[in-house]
């Protein structure tokens, strides 16, 4: 089977087939996604959240990114694997972003990098995609931007608000995006924008009407610890499940019951093989 591209995506759209993708951040995860049917994944700077334990995503580094594509890279061959640049690996100019997007794809093993901003990303996704990089902007909500919108709120609500990420959508269009993250706009907002553009929209917390949705693997795994964002639907309990297995783990050493004879023997047979 051939990877999923880039430029696949907008068939997608025009087909009306439903495009999925899920972050991803190490080798075992992605092995495990690889046999799935999921169409992208994604390295994103939430690993700073969920992996690293920050409470936000701006401290991660190109190096992080780096880091976790290339784990995701050896196991995810099939799937499109679109890295995140972090905070301030674009903005302060459009030869730093050259440089660590060609980063995210040379050293990370990436097909295809994401930002966040609309129109003011123009210039620099324009160039991006000159060079030869796909990208994949990401509009509405910014996480990267939380210190100046004083929190994780939805975007849109207002007909001016709307009119503007309409507008955002367009500029990422016309500048070359393959497609656009919605995350937390109002669902009206984020129909009209997937209703505009001509690439997919991949939704999160942005309703039903995208040409596409995007979670968090460990906020559709459970894994969170007590804290679960309210759009994530949680499909399994990954969290009690870890902790039930650590904890039977622990009992069986202290009783004496693992490792076993049996366990031994099977374990002795399968080295020796
Ligand atoms: O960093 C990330 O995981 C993301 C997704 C939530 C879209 O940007």
């Amino acid at each position: 089977m051939k990877p999923i591209t880039a430029p696949q995506l907008k068939a997608k759209k025009q087909a009306g087939e439903k495009i999925v993708m899920l972050t991803c951040y190490d080798a075992t995860f992605a092995s495990v996604l690889e046999l799935t049917d999921v169409d992208c994944l994604l390295v994103g700077d939430s690993l700073g959240m969920v992996v690293q334990g920050r409470s936000t995503t701006l401290p991660v580094t190109v190096e992080d990114i780096v880091y976790h594509t290339r784990c995701v890279a050896r196991q995810a061959r099939q799937k499109l694997l679109i890295a995140d640049l972090p905070f301030m690996s674009y903005q302060p100019s459009v030869e730093t972003a050259l440089v660590n997007a060609g980063r995210l794809l040379k050293e990370g093993g990436a097909r295809a990098v994401k930002l966040e901003g609309g129109f003011e990303q123009f210039e620099t996704v324009r160039a991006l995609v000159r060079a030869g990089i796909p990208v994949m902007g990401h509009i509405g909500m910014e996480p990267q931007s939380v210190h100046q919108t004083g929190g994780y709120k939805i975007q849109g609500k207002t007909e001016e608000a709307s009119q503007k990420l309409i507008q955002d959508g367009l500029s990422l269009e016309e500048a070359g995006c393959f497609a656009i993250v919605l995350e937390g706009i109002a669902p009206e907002t984020a129909k009209k924008i997937t209703q505009t553009v001509s690439i997919p929209t991949i939704g999160i917390a942005s309703g039903p009407d995208c040409d596409g949705q995007v979670l968090v693997l460990y906020d559709i795994l459970g894994l969170n610890p007590g804290w679960q964002p309210k759009f994530a639907k949680k499909y399994l309990d990954g969290n009690r499940l870890v902790f039930e297995a650590a904890q039977s783990f622990v009992k069986e050493v202290r009783q004496g019951l693992y490792p076993s004879e049996q366990q031994e023997e099977k374990e002795s047979l399968r080295l020796m093989q």
